[in-house]
């Protein structure tokens, strides 16, 4: 929705005037290589979108915070001295979590009232939900700042490993860090390359000359609670075990090479987590690759990278699934693609697929239409901007 529909929404909701709101958003992000790398210390590649989660939201005088979004007809209430019982919600766990785990940090939480607008399609594998926990955790720290009469700015670093602690321990789910670090410190035009062990970071420009970024939704809702992304991970734990008896010092996969893993390879028996372990190897290895064609204004290496990580995430780390497949493959047939791969967890989602300019209407008529015929669904495609991390809005 526009800001100010937003805005008006909110007084029909809670009364009052324009005048004491506040307006705090955060995006999501699309990974351009470096998938299932993250909670393994390895390598990715994301950039923030310009779709977002945008926060309007007023300070009360009490300790309840009231929470509403504006696509749900639902309000949520909750009391800042009982954060921790708000686990089972099925909307409004995600914030309160935030809250929680900022309250545990020695935020001081205050009270407010607040309305969510999403731009980021949900269960599209956009990291709605790391939008939703930086742009929660951003306005609760800038709160417990003014309250404190701390005048600094909030540390978007420690607001991702917030938003990503709230998942893990308070929704239960496993993530790694890369979703909230995107959308907490995007940049517009950049992709940040961002080593996940010691989040040590650098942002490389997207320079696409003449192409452009295009995401392929297939509909097809794809939710890591549900995924086999826990299983995942502990297929990658029980692989490192078996490496790292034998490369002692090695402090998870991101730190062993390819050449580290073929001299190494054959002490793991299991075929499916040799699989697994070889995807992840493999994988950070293509980021760096990756990110040097990108520096040389190499983009068709960088799509073969792109493609090979997208047969990778489908034979070896099994995370794809038909509709992801078939969006990839009708993707690759048009003339005038770049790359094309799944972006984020898996299972359902985006793909993303660099696409010549003048190309991106006939991808966008005939994949829809191929992906329809095929799988019965009506896909959307969204022409991606890279725009900038999480931040409050002063001028509205
Ligand atoms: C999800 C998780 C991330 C990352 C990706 C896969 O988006 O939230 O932490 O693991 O899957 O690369």
């Amino acid at each position: 929705m526009e800001l100010n529909s937003i805005i008006n929404e909110f007084i029909k909701l809670y009364g009052g005037s324009k005048d004491d709101l506040r307006v705090f958003q955060s995006p999501g992000r699309v990974n351009m290589i470096g998938e299932h790398t993250d909670y393994n210390g390895g390598f990715v590649f994301p950039a923030a979108l310009t779709m977002c989660t945008t926060i309007v939201v007023r300070k009360r005088n009490d300790n309840i915070i009231r929470l509403k979004a504006t696509d749900l007809d639902i309000m949520v209430e909750a009391d800042i001295d009982k954060l921790d019982s708000y686990r089972d919600l099925k909307w409004g766990n995600y914030q309160l979590g935030v809250a929680y785990v900022l309250q545990e940090a020695g935020y001081d939480i205050v009270g407010c009232d607040m309305l969510y607008d999403d731009t980021v399609p949900h269960g599209s594998g956009l990291s709605s939900s790391a939008a939703i926990e930086v742009a929660t955790a951003l306005c609760f720290a800038t709160f417990s700042n003014e309250k404190n009469g701390i005048i600094k700015d909030v540390d978007m670093i420690e607001m991702a490993k917030l938003g990503q602690k709230a998942e893990n321990q308070y929704c239960g789910v496993n993530c790694g860090i890369m979703d909230q670090f995107a959308s907490a410190m995007g940049k517009k035009d950049h992709a940040i390359f961002l080593k996940c062990d010691d989040l040590s970071f650098d942002y490389a420009p997207i320079l696409l000359n003449g192409m452009k970024i295009v995401l392929s939704n297939t509909k097809k809702k794809h939710s890591l609670g549900a995924s086999k992304y826990n299983e995942r991970r502990a297929e990658c734990e029980q692989g490192y075990k078996i490496l790292s008896a034998a490369l002692p010092g090695k402090k998870c996969l991101g730190e062993i090479s390819v050449e580290e893993f073929e001299a190494n390879k054959h002490l793991i028996e299991d075929d499916v987590i040799l699989k697994r372990i070889k995807h992840v190897i493999y994988e950070d290895d293509r980021v760096l690759k990756s990110v040097e064609a990108l520096k040389n204004g190499d983009v068709k290496a960088f799509g073969s990278y792109m493609n090979a990580s997208g047969d990778s995430l489908r034979y070896d780390y099994e995370v794809t699934g038909d509709e992801l497949d078939v969006m990839v493959e009708e993707a690759r047939k048009i003339d005038g693609v770049i790359g094309s791969r799944m972006t984020g967890g898996g299972f359902g989602g985006c793909t993303v697929s660099i696409v010549k300019e003048d190309s991106v209407d006939r991808f966008i008529e005939q994949v829809g239409k191929n992906y329809t015929a095929r799988t019965g669904i009506v896909p959307e495609f969204y022409v991606s901007d890279i725009g900038d991390g999480g931040k409050e809005i002063i001028d509205f």
